[in-house]
């Protein structure tokens, strides 16, 4: 038995040391322990009108923003390949419920509403909603003084639900926008007195227009935002892990400075 033990020690023994030289390994991929989306291409659908999240950069006419990065970092990580596809903010919902695109990037809230039809990854970001008025309004300090106001918001978005509990009288006061862009532009000719919108995008167009905008009082919500899905997409586990290693790494931190402390265009 002892001998029969030994055979089989010896054996192993020798098999161990005749395996072929290991030969060089590749390079790991940034994201070795994540899952490998095999260079799979993803269509994202974004408002691209949202700086400083989503936006065209006049100087180069690419989309840039945050949430573009974000998705480039997490695509090195599962060795994708995003496609940002230019969308109108409604057109991005019903694109997705159409399984028309992958995922959508555009500093959408995670919403229970939402959360009905579509999948979300965890929350990247959390910020409040703000008013946004003239470098030069003296009657809005904030939230409370927009009763008897013109507001402006994008349609469809978490800020439009806001902004009907701030007026009187929705149906007079409140101005709805296809981009939140056109209701900046509305406040900056004077069609509305305010506009309610995302902390971020806020900073983001006074950023675009220098001197002539400002952010009255607080924010005054709390909410999340999240890449969005269609339901049941098996792309939402594999960004979870990685946006994990975006925020362990640092990497969510850099790109947050770049494009919320930073972010200053023409400069
Ligand atoms: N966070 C708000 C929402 O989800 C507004 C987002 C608007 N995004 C955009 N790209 N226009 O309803």
């Amino acid at each position: 038995m002892r001998r029969l033990l030994w055979g089989i020690w010896i054996v192993a023994l020798l098999a161990a040391a005749c395996q072929p030289a290991a030969t060089p390994t590749p390079a790991p991929r940034a994201g070795a322990q994540l899952p490998d989306l095999k260079g799979r291409e993803l269509k994202i659908a974004s408002d691209t009108t949202y700086p400083p999240f989503e936006f065209v950069d006049p100087k180069t006419n690419e989309v840039v923003g945050f949430d573009v990065d974000l998705v480039n970092e997490i695509c090195k990580l599962l060795n994708c390949k995003p496609k940002i596809i230019s969308t109108a903010w409604e057109g991005i919902f019903a694109g997705l419920e159409q399984k028309q695109f992958d995922l959508a990037a555009s500093g959408i809230t995670i919403t229970e509403e939402r959360k009905q039809k579509f999948d979300f990854s965890d929350s990247y970001l959390r910020y409040g909603q703000v008013v946004l008025v003239r470098a030069d309004e003296e009657r809005i300090k904030g939230k409370d003084d927009l009763k008897d106001k013109i507001v402006g918001v994008q349609i469809g978005t978490t800020n439009e639900e806001t902004a009907k509990t701030l007026v009187a009288n929705e149906a007079k006061q409140l101005k709805r926008y296809d981009t939140f862009d056109l209701a900046v532009r509305a406040l900056l000719a004077k069609d509305v007195d305010a506009v309610v919108i995302d902390s971020p995008a806020a900073d983001g167009f006074i950023a675009q227009n220098p001197g002539q905008l400002k952010i009255a009082g607080q924010p005054f919500t709390s909410e999340d935002l999240g890449l969005c899905f269609p339901k049941g997409s098996d792309l939402v586990a594999p960004f979870n892990a990685a946006l994990k290693v975006l925020k362990e790494n640092g990497t969510l931190e850099r790109l947050y400075k770049k494009w919320f402390v930073e972010f200053k265009p023409g400069q």
